[in-house]
């Protein structure tokens, strides 16, 4: 009886080791300046990373840099289809600036386009657009508490061509074509919900020109669950003026709404991704968890995994949430005026902040 327990534990310690021998990112590499990473390749990086970190995001912080950069890695990556082209998350948005910012999905973008572009030039960057578009959305958004610690993969090859246009989504578009258009890109419902997410450190400053930098939801600052529950609030107001297409009604001054957001947890348009945008709605660990995922496939699109370095080790651990912060109503609203979408689950109960109505400040 003993022997065989000592068998059986010898043999599970041996499966243990080889088990422990395969994945790389057990090893363990000492960069010339100290940092400790899983590649000698990934050395190069950290200088970059604090170079990004003063010299873009205004010494880290999850301001409208971060933001836009976190943009910006979808607007790249999503310039991909197996039957119309495009190379995924490639840098072809930089490199082919000219054709790609001119995109009426791209409205906007210009301005991170050509400070990433700015900063390449007087960094003396050599790492690859690809690449460096997907490390700086990785860092900026690490600024923002409450965010998971992105993946990053290296060694995105420079792009071949421009990205076909028409590939990104827009936010007037019906919920069917932004499915379709997910799936054709390999992203399941659930996975665009929890992308959708990014919208939880965001603000627009094209979808309604008079009132740039206006956030989605109350929190733009912070990487929590607001936007869930906001954009679940019957909508009131337009925040500036009314009619712009992509808009529809938000539920306190300051807050803008996209169409598309709207769509997705609205249970007559779409029962399909309804229950999965509530669930995120008082989960900050789940919405972590599904967010970081989906990033890690979109950060490659185009790419094979296996010929990419992992070099995740240089990319800031983002701070928790602040103490303060945790789901909850918009101050003067009650629960009635979450309009239920998910046919199978009641929306959470949640408090609403204290104090009388406010605005939400923009960005
Ligand atoms: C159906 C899909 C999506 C649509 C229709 C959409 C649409 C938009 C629009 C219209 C804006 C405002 C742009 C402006 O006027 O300045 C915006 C901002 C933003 N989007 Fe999306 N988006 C989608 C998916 C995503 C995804 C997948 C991500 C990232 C993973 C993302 C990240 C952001 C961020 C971070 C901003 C804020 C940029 C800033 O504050 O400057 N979006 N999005
Ligand atoms: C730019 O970086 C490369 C590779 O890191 C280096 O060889 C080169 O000397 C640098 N150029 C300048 C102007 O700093
Ligand atoms: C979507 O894809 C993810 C990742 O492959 C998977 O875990 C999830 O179950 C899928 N969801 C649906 C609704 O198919």
């Amino acid at each position: 009886m003993a022997l065989t327990g000592l068998l059986c534990a010898v043999l599970a310690l041996a499966a243990v080791q080889i088990v422990n021998a395969v994945p790389q990112h057990n090893k363990r590499f000492a960069c010339a300046d100290g940092h400790i990473t899983s590649n000698e390749v990934c050395c190069q990086l950290f200088p970059l990373v604090d170079q990004l970190q003063s010299d873009l995001f205004d010494g880290g912080e999850c301001g409208e840099e971060a933001h836009e950069s976190l943009r910006l890695t979808f607007h790249d990556a999503i310039g991909f289809s197996p039957t119309k082209g495009g190379g995924g998350a490639d840098g072809s948005i930089i490199v082919f600036s000219d054709i790609e910012t001119a995109f009426h999905a791209n409205g906007g973008i210009d301005d991170i386009v050509d400070a990433q572009k700015q900063f390449m030039a007087s960094h003396n960057v050599t790492i690859n657009p690809g690449d460096f578009i997907q490390l700086a959305g990785a860092v900026g958004v690490s600024n923002c508490p409450g965010a998971p610690r992105l993946e990053f993969l290296f060694g995105r090859p420079p792009p071949a061509a421009a990205s076909p246009d028409l590939l990104i989504p827009e936010p007037f578009d019906t919920i069917d074509t932004i499915l379709a258009r997910f799936s054709d890109a390999g992203f399941n419902a659930s996975e665009v919900v929890a992308l959708l997410g990014s919208h939880t450190v965001a603000a627009a400053d094209t979808i309604d020109t008079t009132i740039p930098g206006t956030p989605f939801d109350s929190t733009p600052g912070l990487f929590d669950t607001q936007v869930f529950i906001e954009v679940q609030m019957r909508g009131i107001l337009f925040p500036g003026t009314g009619g712009n297409q992509g808009e529809v009604e938000s539920p306190v001054p300051g807050e803008i709404r996209l169409q598309s957001d709207s769509e997705v947890n609205f249970p007559t348009i779409n029962s399909r991704t309804a229950c999965d945008w509530q669930s995120f709605a008082n989960n900050q660990a789940g919405f972590q968890t599904a967010f970081r995922a989906a990033m890690q496939k979109m950060a490659i699109i185009g790419h094979d995994r296996n010929s990419l370095v992992d070099c995740s080790d240089v990319i800031p651990v983002p701070n928790p949430l602040p103490a303060t912060a945790g789901p909850h109503l918009l101050p003067d609203t009650i629960q009635g005026d979450i309009e239920q979408a998910c046919a199978t689950a009641p929306f959470p109960v949640l408090a609403a902040l204290p104090g009388p109505a406010t605005s939400v400040a923009p960005v």
